[in-house]
């Protein structure tokens, strides 16, 4: 892609040139050359049939150019650059109130808010750390899961997630740390641990480097465009592998972009959502021009079109009883007439606690949502949506169906920033509620005796 950096390197190699061949070929100054050329063009009969504001003399001839420019810009943007809608804790899902700003709202209901009595906060499983296009060949810091860790890539491109901290001195790898073959080197000492099994290789001013200098190494694997990393509270190593997506992988499904929301909830919350069919009428039928805010969403100047949703949910056999499965047929309807361009079949495929691939069949659109929710902090959520589609199908159309999804997740998020977490809900004995009770029983099994559970305490208010 054209970048200012190969603009830059382009003018460095032409102008010398156009310069040099300037002078001696024609020995006519380049000012001079200039005038010639703009006297010829004023002076042509182009001039005559082209309209007032085209006067190069005019100002409004550049004027409107600059405004042209501006607003080609803008539209190469929408129509060609791939989204990537960021949104962190505050900027949605919250009511303002006029007084305090959204941050301080989210800030202060985080504080204030009942959390209910949790499950354990970091459940066991695969997680995305880092999009693979992320990594590149700085180290990079990231703290999840309740750790500090650090990711990087070894010269051969592989990638490696260690523990931050060097256990020298404690400086912090991720920050000024550096690749030296396979190994990551401390920026205070010069330490270099090895990204494969994190044992420290050398000590730049010692002969011997002791046994037990070593960092945690964490299991990892590449996919699908992500880093991810196992969890374990027990330490026990992977028992699932997370399935390659082949029209990523072969490239025919193409990146046309991400959205990035940060939610204030326990991790279970997110993915109960795929077994609660019945909130789908309540908070998802409503068009995308209602917006987010619930109170407004059901305006009667949107009552004139509706998304139709049919789902189920169910738990996969063995030995993919780690994997639940959402079902979800979609239909748009505007003043009561079918849209059948964004009428879908949707399969979610949760894999494990925290990752959901989720395809599209029945449009022109096919194409792989992948839907990555890692705990940043006991009741803080990272949840990354990435969009694959078809290489034929323009990034607008990509872009308007990650709005649309965008802006689903935004009201899911006007629940979940405020509510409480149910452990004991009063259900009916209806299909709707059976099916989250299911959903709890399966996402149970990634909870261990020794998973970490929050320590909420109430005289502080804090955590
Ligand atoms: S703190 Fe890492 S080498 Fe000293
Ligand atoms: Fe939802």
């Amino acid at each position: 892609m054209f970048s200012l950096r190969s603009g830059f390197l382009i003018l460095t190699v032409t102008v010398p040139i156009a310069l040099a061949a300037n002078d001696t070929l024609f020995k006519i100054p380049i000012l001079e050359a200039g005038e010639i050329y703009m006297k010829q063009v004023v002076n042509s009969r182009l001039m005559d049939i082209l309209p007032s504001y085209m006067n190069l003399y005019s100002p409004l001839f550049y004027i409107q150019a600059i405004v042209l420019g501006v607003l080609g810009y803008f539209l190469y943007g929408i129509i060609f650059r791939p989204i990537d809608r960021i949104r962190v804790l505050g900027d949605v899902g919250y009511r303002p109130d006029g007084k305090f700003t959204k941050k301080e709202i989210a800030r202060s209901v985080k504080k204030r808010r009942v959390v209910g009595e949790i499950p354990p906060v970091y459940p066991n499983g695969w997680f995305g750390v880092i999009e693979s296009w992320k990594l590149k060949r700085e180290p990079v810091y990231v703290s999840v899961l309740g750790e500090q860790l650090v990711v990087f890539r070894d010269e051969k491109g592989e990638a490696h997630i260690l523990d931050a901290y060097c256990p020298h001195m404690g400086a912090n790898l991720g920050v000024g740390g550096r690749v030296v073959g396979d190994c990551i080197e401390c920026p205070f000492h010069g330490w270099k641990f090895r990204g494969y099994d994190g044992k420290c290789t050398e000590v730049p001013y010692s002969e011997k480097v002791p046994d037990f200098a070593k960092i945690k190494a964490w299991t990892s694997a590449e996919l699908n465009g992500w880093v991810h990393i196992w969890y374990h509270a027990e330490g026990v190593e992977p028992t699932w592998k997370i399935p390659e997506l082949k029209e990523i992988t072969s490239g025919t499904w193409q990146f046309k972009g991400r959205t990035e929301h940060y939610i204030n909830a326990h991790i279970e919350e997110i993915p109960e959502n795929g077994a609660d069919v019945a909130h789908l009428k309540q908070v998802h039928e409503p068009l995308m021009a209602a917006g987010t805010d619930l109170t407004k969403m059901w305006s009667k100047y949107f009552s004139w079109g509706q998304h139709i949703w049919q789902a189920s949910w169910h738990q996969l056999p063995s030995p993919d009883e780690h994997v639940g499965c959402m079902t979800v047929d979609h239909d748009l309807k505007c003043f009561g007439f079918s849209l059948p361009f964004v009428k879908a079949h949707v399969t979610a495929l949760q894999i494990g606690p925290g990752i959901v691939y989720l395809t599209i069949e029945g449009t022109p659109f096919k194409g792989a949502w992948l839907h990555y929710l890692t705990p940043v902090e006991p009741m803080v959520q990272k949840l990354v949506h990435n969009v694959y589609m078809h290489w034929s199908i323009p990034n607008i159309i990509a872009k308007f169906f990650m709005y649309t999804e965008a802006i689903q997740i935004e009201r899911d998020m006007m629940i979940w920033n405020n509510k409480k977490f149910q452990a004991k809900p009063v259900f009916t004995r209806t299909k709707e509620d059976s099916l989250i009770s299911k959903h709890r029983r399966w996402y149970s099994q990634f909870y261990s005796e020794h998973s970490p559970r929050l320590n909420f305490q109430k005289d502080t208010l804090d955590w």
